[in-house]
C-alpha cells in the first residue's frame, strides 16, 4: 500500500538530460569520431538522436506541464569551443535560450558542463591524459560562465567514477585515451578539472556548484566488507571525499554490486532484470544517499539520476515509487536532499543504442515526435503537490541478496560501467 508524506520545502522535481544523447549531429564531439570509426565497436551512432537540439522548447514544455519544476541538460563542449581557444558566439546563445525557455516556463535549469563527451581534438590530443585538459577545462567553464548570469545549479563534470571505470571493462583500447583507467592518475585528473571549475563557478558569486558520482551501492558478502571497501574507494569514494569542499553532490543511483573475494558476484539467472541488465533494485538510492552523506560528511544532495529502462512504464512507476520511498526514508534518517531529478526525460541515445527506453517521454525514432507516458503526469502529480510515495520493504530484494551469497551464477554480470 503506497501513501504520501511531505517532501522537504523548496524540492526540486524534474528530469535530466545530457546533450549527445538527445540533440542529435554532435559532428564535432570525440564520440561522433568513435561511433564512426572502422573498427567500432559502438553499435549503432547517435545521428540525429531526439533532434532536442532544435525540440528543446517542446521537451521543455512537455516537463513544464506536467508539473515538473527543474530540467537538467548539459552543453556540448564540442560545439561551443568548436576549435582549440575558438568560441562560438551562436552556440553559446542557442544554450543561452534554453536557460531563458526553462525561465519563462518557471522551470529551474540544472546545467552540466560535461556529460561524457568532449570535442574531437580535446579527444585527438588525448582526452583526460592530454598535458593541459586541466586548464582546457577551466577556460571551457569561464566560456560557459558568460551564459550562467541567473543560472543557481551548476554540474562541473557527470559520472566522473564512471569515466575512470570504463577502462576497468578493458575497452581502453577501444576508447583510444579518451577513458584511461582505473587509474588514480586519471581520476586526479579529472578531479584536479573539477577543482579548476568549481573555483571559476564560486567566483560567480551566485551559483551552486558540484558534480554528479555513480553509485554502485557495494554491497559485502558476508566476511569481504574490507574487500568491498577496497573495490570502491577507486570506483567511488575518492570522488564523493573530492565533494567535500563543494555546494552540493549529484547521486546518480540504478542499482547495486555486491562484492565478494574477487570482486563483483553474479546474481541469480531467475533475477528480474531492466533492459540495460541490471537488477531491478529501487532500494539503490537510500542505500546511495545514505553513503553519499556519510562519505562527503553531509553536503547537500541532489538526485542528478535515477530511473530504469524499460518497456512498461507501470514498472518504471513501481520501480520511481521505491526509490522515492527510499529517498524519504533517507530524509528521515538525516540526510539533506535538495531534489530529485529523474533519469531520463526523454527515450535517448544510451551510448551505443537506442534499446533501453529510459523515458518518461517516448520518441517516435522516424519522426521525433513526443509521446508522453503515465509516469511523466504521474511524477508531475507528486511535484505539484510536492509529496514522496512511501511504501514497503520488498522482502524481495533481500532474498536476492541471499541468493547470490549463498549461491552465485555461473554467467557474468553485464558491466554497468560499459556506456
Ligand atoms: C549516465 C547517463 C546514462 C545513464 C543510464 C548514467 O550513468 O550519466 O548518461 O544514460 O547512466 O545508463
Amino acid at each position: 500500500m503506497t501513501h504520501t508524506t511531505a517532501a522537504p520545502d523548496g524540492f526540486l522535481w524534474g528530469a535530466s538530460t545530457a546533450g549527445h544523447q538527445i540533440e542529435g549531429g554532435n559532428t564535432n564531439s570525440g564520440h561522433w569520431l568513435l561511433e564512426h570509426a572502422p573498427d567500432t565497436h559502438v553499435e549503432e551512432p547517435s545521428g540525429d538522436a531526439c533532434d532536442s537540439y532544435h525540440r528543446y522548447g517542446e521537451d521543455i514544455g512537455l516537463l513544464a506541464g506536467a508539473g515538473l519544476n527543474a530540467y537538467r541538460f548539459s552543453l556540448e563542449w564540442a560545439r561551443i569551443e568548436p576549435a582549440k581557444g575558438e568560441v562560438s558566439r551562436a552556440q553559446l546563445d542557442h544554450y543561452r535560450r534554453m536557460i531563458d525557455t526553462c525561465r519563462d516556463a518557471g522551470v529551474e535549469p540544472v546545467v552540466t558542463l560535461h556529460h561524457f563527451t568532449v570535442p574531437a581534438w580535446q579527444y585527438q590530443e588525448g582526452g583526460w591524459y592530454a598535458p593541459d585538459v586541466v586548464d582546457r577545462f577551466r577556460f571551457f567553464t569561464e566560456t560557459a560562465a558568460r551564459i550562467l548570469d541567473d543560472v543557481s545549479w551548476v554540474v562541473t563534470i557527470n559520472e566522473p567514477n564512471m569515466m575512470v571505470n570504463q577502462a576497468e571493462a578493458k575497452i581502453d583500447t577501444e576508447w583510444g585515451v579518451n577513458f584511461p583507467g582505473p587509474s588514480p592518475h586519471a581520476a586526479q585528473v579529472i578531479a584536479a578539472a573539477h577543482h579548476a571549475s568549481t573555483g571559476v563557478l564560486r567566483g560567480l558569486g551566485h551559483v551552486r556548484s558540484g558534480w554528479t558520482v555513480a553509485n554502485q551501492v557495494y554491497q559485502a558478502v558476508p566476511g569481504y566488507e574490507r574487500e568491498r571497501d577496497d573495490w570502491g574507494y577507486w570506483r567511488e569514494d575518492y570522488f564523493l571525499e573530492q565533494s567535500r569542499e563543494d555546494d552540493f553532490v549529484g547521486v546518480q543511483s540504478y542499482l547495486r554490486t555486491i562484492i565478494g573475494p574477487d570482486g563483483p558476484v553474479p546474481f541469480p539467472d531467475d533475477v528480474e532484470r531492466t533492459l540495460t541488465g541490471w537488477e531491478y533494485y529501487p532500494e539503490a538510492l537510500g542505500h546511495a544517499l545514505r553513503h553519499t552523506r556519510d562519505v562527503t560528511g553531509g553536503v547537500p544532495m541532489l538526485v542528478t539520476e535515477n530511473g530504469m529502462a524499460t518497456s512498461d512504464d507501470a514498472r518504471r512507476i513501481d520501480y520511481t515509487t521505491g526509490a522515492l520511498s527510499g529517498l524519504a526514508d533517507a530524509v528521515d534518517d538525516g540526510c539533506d536532499v535538495r531534489g530529485y531529478l529523474h533519469w531520463s526525460l526523454l527515450d535517448n541515445y544510451e551510448w551505443g543504442s537506442f534499446r533501453p527506453t529510459f523515458g518518461l517521454i517516448g520518441v517516435d525514432r522516424e519522426t521525433f515526435a513526443r509521446a508522453p507516458r503515465p509516469s511523466l503526469g504521474w511524477l508531475g502529480d507528486l511535484a505539484r503537490r510536492n509529496v514522496l510515495p512511501r511504501t514497503a520493504a520488498r522482502p524481495e530484494a533481500d532474498a536476492v541478496f541471499a541468493a547470490t551469497v549463498a549461491a552465485p551464477a555461473a554467467t557474468p554480470e553485464p558491466d554497468p560501467t560499459r556506456k
